[in-house]
């Protein structure tokens, strides 16, 4: 066979300007952990907000069920009816809030679901609100598309909550074209109450501001539960997902609820940009809805995790600690031993093989001082990270 010199030119392999997102820093350490468990270390997981306990069974059930023979097709772009349908029931049956079916579209994860609504709703240069420090898919999708992410501070001072005077105030500042408001939120965990989602909501409209309220945290609430922006407004989008509530996250299937007004909008886009979302996750999560007695049961263990981090924490000096409402988080303050998070997270995983987030990813003007625990694992992991910890502290 005759040999050719192969073509190069570096400037054709440039990534384009949108690509030059931040990494998720939490994947990173996630990447960076199964390297080191499979060189043989022993990894307490507290890096990535993942459910260890598997889907539920008639979810399992649902899913072999479907790999009988028949075809694995497409759904509609939107979604199988039947899974519709059931996510609409679901905000009856857990909000009393009745739901069109016609208004929901099924996404791969609810990451899939912020490209949609976010091409849906803005053009490249929109400003849109989000909490900070927040979840870093935000800003780096908002930076892939062009839109310019407006900082609203959480911190001790407002309880880590958003206001709508604050959201007001960024508004009078500089004109917002929208507001994505996560409640309980990650990487603190914290609750907006159902006055304060009411109230900015009606901000949000009175002021021409577009709001989308992310929900995949609801369900996962240990004092109250969560109230979805549904119940106070029709025109917000929401957010929301089988990942975590229903431990399935690597089935990529999530969804928004929409304004009638952008469903044949996200329709259009969604048959563009995935065709349909994944089929074989639809069929199972139609089952996750009547599995409540098996997910209550791992919520059991959270509680029970989020115990004993939150009883052994402070004595060993991480005292200042993000009210944990609900999620499955804890977000420290770190300024006692470091001024470097990244660099403390990295000895943590190296040195005590605990992997912990640092609040970087979350917070890229104040997360040097802080980092972020997930405890979505096994009880046995809790205690064990805190003995780590302990010993790792003493080493330093
Ligand atoms: C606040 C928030 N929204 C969305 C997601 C994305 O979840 P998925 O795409 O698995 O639905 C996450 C994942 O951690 C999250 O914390």
């Amino acid at each position: 066979m005759t040999q050719f010199a192969k073509i190069l030119n570096p400037a054709i392999v440039a990534p384009a300007l949108r690509a030059a997102v931040a990494p998720f820093i939490a994947m990173d350490v996630k990447r960076e952990a199964s390297l080191l468990e499979q060189a043989g270390a022993g990894i307490v997981h507290m890096e990535v907000g993942e459910p260890c306990a598997p889907p539920p069974r008639r979810v399992r059930e649902a899913a072999i069920a479907a790999l009988g023979g028949q075809p694995v097709g497409y759904t509609d772009a939107l979604g199988l009816g039947a899974l519709r349908e059931r996510i609409a029931l679901h905000y009856r049956e857990a909000y009393g809030v009745g739901l069109d079916p016609q208004r929901v579209a099924v996404t791969t994860g609810s990451s899939g679901g912020f490209v949609m609504a976010f091409l849906a709703l803005f053009d490249a240069g929109a400003r849109v609100a989000i909490q900070n420090p927040g979840y870093p898919a935000y800003r780096n999708i908002f930076g892939a598309l062009g839109i310019e992410a407006v900082d609203l501070p959480v911190d001790a001072s407002n309880g880590f909550t958003v206001t709508a005077a604050a959201v007001e105030q960024a508004d009078s500042a500089q004109k917002l074209d929208g507001l994505l408001l996560m409640s309980p939120a990650n990487p603190t965990g914290v609750m907006q109450s159902p006055e304060s989602l009411k109230d900015i909501a009606e901000a949000c409209a009175r002021l021409g501001i577009k709001f989308i309220s992310d929900e995949i945290y609801h369900g996962l609430t240990y004092d109250q539960p969560a109230q979805t922006a549904l119940a106070f407004s029709d025109q917000a989008v929401i957010v929301n997902s089988f990942s975590k509530y229903y431990c399935m996250t690597g089935w990529r299937v999530g969804w928004l609820v929409l304004p009638p007004q952008l469903v044949r909008t996200v329709e259009r886009l969604q048959q563009s940009l995935a065709i349909s979302p994944p089929t074989l996750s639809q069929i199972a999560a139609v089952a996750a809805f009547d599995a409540t007695d098996e997910l209550e049961a791992v919520k059991a263990g959270y509680r029970r995790n989020r115990e004993i981090l939150l009883d052994g924490l402070p004595a060993l000096g991480f005292d200042r600690l993000a009210p944990a409402d609900g999620a499955f988080y804890l977000y420290a303050d770190v300024s006692r031993f470091t001024d470097d998070s990244p660099r403390f997270c990295h000895d943590l995983l190296h040195r005590a093989g605990i992997a912990a987030t640092p609040g970087v990813d979350f917070d890229p003007t104040r997360g040097q001082l802080a980092l972020r625990l997930s405890y979505a694992g096994a009880e046995s992991g809790m205690v064990e990270a805190l003995k780590r910890m302990k010993a790792f502290l003493a080493s330093r």
